[in-house]
């Protein structure tokens, strides 16, 4: 089955011509990165009108790189949600309006089941079950245990910041371009920290995280003046890494998972991705870090199976933005 894929939640107008689920004809992601930093962060009302001009032309080179047409599609699929409202307005309600228009069927797919199904889009055999899943992104950081392929049961999640979002607050207070997380994971690389040791907020029993306190210390010891941008970086860095793989091996271990997979833009960090391959007991598997940031291959990569058991999403249904697992 060929589908057609949209993504357009939060800061990323993406296009993509998916093939049962694995195999990727093409994957076109426009950034507006550039447009946010100068704000220091995503601006929605922008970001809207960015995907308004940028969506139809990144359909359109979907298409030509997969060398195909508009009559050639199956099926259309789109983000429902979460995300921004006016950003999910623009990919959701094209994706219907093509497939009206052609008469395909069509499927609005959660954001974050289509960030686990990216972990399907490698040349790899599919995963085993039961697995935990880790969504670690700039909007969210949720732990959720798969006992087979289409079940998602969400164990916990943030209790205040989501990974990424500690990571691009605490950027901003170090000075670095946004976003935070690959800036600091770039500053981090040139230096340790030697004295400085920030918290870790463990919630023992609980699959819980919490990054505020976190957040709260290195502004503190940014005001301190005592420890350079670079040592505070790298120790910022060390405490999420720490916390996210220490807790995702304990919790694989207890649930007796049989794979770990990891998703979300925070997934290609490269110091997450060592130490949680260090750390958990069974099989990881990450995407490659264009698979982890935003993109629609993953949006095709959650819709097919789906479709094919005959899903379909009426046209009159609307987008949610509330982080919720069970709309799937
Ligand atoms: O999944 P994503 O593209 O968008 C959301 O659904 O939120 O994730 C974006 C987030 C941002 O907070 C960004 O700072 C973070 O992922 N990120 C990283 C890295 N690359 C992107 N965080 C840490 N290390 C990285 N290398
Ligand atoms: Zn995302």
């Amino acid at each position: 089955m060929l589908v057609l894929a949209i993504e357009s939640s939060c800061d990323e107008t993406a296009a993509a011509v998916i093939e049962n689920g694995r195999k990727i004809h093409s994957s076109v992601v426009a950034s507006q990165i550039e447009l946010h930093a100068q704000y220091g962060g995503i601006v929605p009302e922008v970001a809207s009108r960015e995907h308004l001009r940028a969506i139809i032309p990144v359909i359109k080179q979907a298409l030509e790189q997969a060398s195909c047409s508009i009559d050639d599609l199956e099926a259309i699929a789109a983000t429902r949600g979460p995300g921004l409202a006016g950003a999910l307005l623009v990919g959701y309600n094209t994706g219907k309006a093509i497939a009206l228009s052609k008469s395909l069927p069509f499927l609005g797919v959660n954001h974050l089941e289509g960030h686990v199904r990216a972990n399907w889009l490698m040349e790899e055999p599919e995963p085993l079950f039961p697995a935990l899943a880790l969504v670690v992104s700039g909007g969210h950081t949720d732990l959720v245990f798969m006992k087979s392929e289409n079940e998602y049961e969400r164990l916990g999640g943030t209790l205040d910041d989501a990974a990424g979002e500690a990571f691009d607050k605490v950027g901003r207070l170090l000075g670095l371009p946004f976003p935070g997380g690959p800036a600091i994971a770039k500053e981090a690389l040139s230096g340790k920290a030697s004295s400085l040791k920030l918290p870790r907020a463990w919630l023992p029993g609980t699959a819980d995280f919490s990054f505020s306190g976190l957040k709260t210390a290195a502004l503190h010891s940014v005001r301190k003046e005592t420890w350079s941008p670079t040592e505070i970086a790298w120790e910022f860095q060390e405490s999420v890494v720490d916390v996210l793989s220490g807790k995702v091996a304990n919790i694989a271990n207890d649930l007796s998972a049989r794979e770990v997979l990891i998703a979300g833009g925070v997934a290609s960090n490269q110091r997450l991705r060592e130490e949680l391959r260090s750390r958990v007991s069974v099989p990881v598997r990450i995407p490659p870090p264009s698979l982890c940031t935003d993109n629609a291959a993953m949006i095709g990569a959650a819709a097919s199976p789906r479709l094919s058991r005959g899903e379909r999403t009426p046209l009159n249904v609307d987008i949610f933005s509330t982080n919720d697992w069970s709309v799937v």
